[in-house]
């Protein structure tokens, strides 16, 4: 479908053409002068150096094409050459009805749907998952959800921290804590244990003590390093501890997410590219793009064009380890076999922009992508506390993902509950829902690059740019339309009409922006615009809500016309929170 600014450019277009102009001057815009018009065209303006005259008079000749236009109600050319323009009521109502008619309210399936994969979440294992890991989940997941709903194929893969150090570090101390475990028996032949010798809160507890006192103590260090290689180099016991600490870490880490509303279609580790390093190492030495230095293997990818210093990307250490590059070029590598991807997203803490971009080039410079392959970091910024600095506990500790949510989840519980007598149980889950908007809602609609402050009490509000009100407005739609219901009234059967008000065209108009808007969102990555679209829709809403007796209207088919209106508001809403990774409850 058509978006409505095209269409409106499209009439445009063709009274530029049938006055004698070039149609490419009739291009429309939203107006930036909403007192004066409802939409502007510049093009009279532009075009006077090329037709030799004074623009006022080619748009006097241009309006006097529009007289009897269906989309233009007024077309007024104002000096020194504007085109101001308000569309009819017909006009308007159409569009809602073929949007309402369209799938996906109008947003048009790709010519060709792209293979996109999407690399977030990113937590490591054994470690509980604290508010860094936050952005990435919930932008991860948005952007995900977008570009699958435009219409292209994607997989999220969660990409864990699986492999390295840490794993080492928590085998050697489970070895000092537990040294008859038999996994440490390295004449074992047998079966191993199926049930895991370790709770979660066990690892979560193993894995900080160790990594101080690797720093404290060399030679602790050096002994989790053999337990490191080890591993790595498969030795059969410490392959079946370790399967151990993934799968106890990994249930621990669904459940998490699954309370995000965050899911995966792939949960590869660094691990699971393990056994293509060795050809990957060998392929890149005998193409002639990784060379030793200093004992290390590297590839250069610094470019002529480089205002700084891009160092090269390290392939292996010098003691032949793989490194979190390593890893990373090896798993382009794998999903370069899988999915042949026409574009690979990272959601990422932006800290890691230089080492992205060394891995990038690495990998288009040793050609582990095809060449039309489009690489896009997108870097989040941090969260930080009311202070300006990162968030932190209270105690000044970091803050534990799950706390967070239970923090937020109170909150909104006491507000639910204030004043009120209601049932516990359907507070708290209605708490649980409207939290998990706020928290996301509040991450979402910053542009993802850019740092944020998280004010717990400016997110749980009802009023302003907050998940809250957007879902509020939501219920107030439904409570509406079941009134309606009890009261006889059809729902399903109630038509769309052409707008009676101001107030019900304002909403309309923003709601007809939805097309253009998923749009953007998808091309430029964008979740935060899907936030800005639905505040501006929730706001010219609860306006045409105000302004508007819907219950007590006597005119039937014009209540009706209301009804018809305010289903495809809710549903253009709901679909656009799920995108977001949120819903809405029945009542709040
Ligand atoms: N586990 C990493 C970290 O905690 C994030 C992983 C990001 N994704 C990637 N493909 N490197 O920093």
């Amino acid at each position: 479908m058509k978006k409505i600014l095209d269409l409106i450019s499209e009439e445009m277009k063709n009274a530029f053409e049938a006055a004698g102009y070039d149609r490419e001057l009739g291009k429309v815009s939203i107006s930036n002068r909403p007192d004066l018009c409802e939409y502007q065209c510049n093009g009279a303006m532009a075009g006077a150096k090329q037709y030799k005259k004074a623009p006022i008079m080619i748009a006097n000749e241009v309006a006097a094409k529009l007289t009897d236009s269906k989309v233009f109600s007024k077309v007024e050319a104002v000096a020194p050459g504007f085109l101001n323009c308000d569309v009819t009521a017909e006009f308007v109502g159409d569009y809602m009805k073929a949007m309402k008619e369209a799938p996906k309210f109008g947003v048009e399936e790709p010519e060709k749907p792209l293979e996109i994969v999407i690399d977030y979440g990113g937590p490591n294992v054994a470690k509980p998952l604290h508010v860094g890991h936050l952005r990435s989940a919930v932008i991860g997941e948005s952007v995900k959800r977008i570009a699958r709903f435009v219409g292209h194929h994607v997989t999220g893969d969660i990409h864990m921290g699986d492999w390295g150090q840490p794993m080492g570090l928590i085998m050697n101390e489970l070895k000092i804590r537990k040294p008859d475990l038999v996994y440490f028996d390295e004449s074992y032949t047998g079966e191993y244990p199926t049930e895991p010798p370790f709770t979660i809160s066990e690892l979560e507890e193993i894995y900080p003590f160790a990594s101080k006192r690797s720093k404290e103590d060399a030679e602790y260090k050096e002994n989790a390093m053999s337990c490191t290689y080890k591993l790595q180099s498969g030795v059969r016991g410490y392959r079946a501890l370790w399967n151990h600490i993934i799968a106890v870490s990994v249930a621990d880490l669904k459940r998490n997410y699954k309370n995000l509303n965050v899911e995966f279609d792939l949960w590869n580790g660094e691990s699971a590219v393990h056994d293509l390093i060795p050809g990957m190492v060998d392929y890149m030495k005998k193409g002639g793009y990784a060379y030793v230095s200093d004992g290390a293997l590297v590839v250069d990818v610094k470019e002529e064009t480089d205002t700084k210093e891009v160092p090269p990307c390290m392939i292996l250490k010098s003691d032949g380890a793989a490194l979190y590059n390593t890893t990373d070029l090896a798993t382009i590598m794998m999903r370069e076999e899988q999915f042949h991807p026409d574009k690979l997203i990272y959601v990422v803490d932006k800290r890691q922009e230089l080492y992205f971009e060394q891995v990038f080039r690495c990998a288009r410079k040793t050609k582990l992508v095809g060449e039309n392959t489009e690489m896009k970091f997108l870097g989040f910024g941090t969260m930080n506390g009311k202070d300006g600095k990162p968030f932190k506990t209270r105690e000044g500790g970091v803050m534990r993902l799950e706390n967070l949510i239970k923090e937020i989840n109170e909150e909104m519980f006491r507000k639910i509950t204030d004043n009120r007598e209601v049932d516990e149980e359907e507070a708290r889950n209605t708490a649980r829902i409207v939290a998990l908007s706020a928290l996301k809602y509040g991450d979402l609609s910053n542009q993802a690059s850019k740092d944020y402050i998280f004010d717990i009490d400016r997110f749980t509000s009802f009023e302003g740019d907050t998940g809250p009100y957007i879902l509020y407005t939501i219920v107030r739609i439904k409570s509406i339309l079941n009134k309606y219901k009890e009261n006889g009234g059809n729902i399903e059967a109630a038509k769309l009409a052409a707008p009676t008000s101001d107030s019900e065209k304002q909403l309309m108009m923003e709601l007809a922006k939805f097309n253009a808007g998923i749009e953007a969102a998808f091309t430029e990555t964008a979740p935060h615009k899907i936030c800005a679209y639905i505040y501006d829709l929730a706001n010219a809403f609860n306006h045409f809500y105000h302004e508007t007796k819907i219950m007590t209207e006597e005119d039937k088919e014009k209540q009706e016309a209301w009804i018809a209106l305010l289903v495809l508001v809710r549903d253009v809403l709901e679909t656009s929170i799920d995108l977001l990774g949120f819903e809405a409850p029945e009542r709040m």
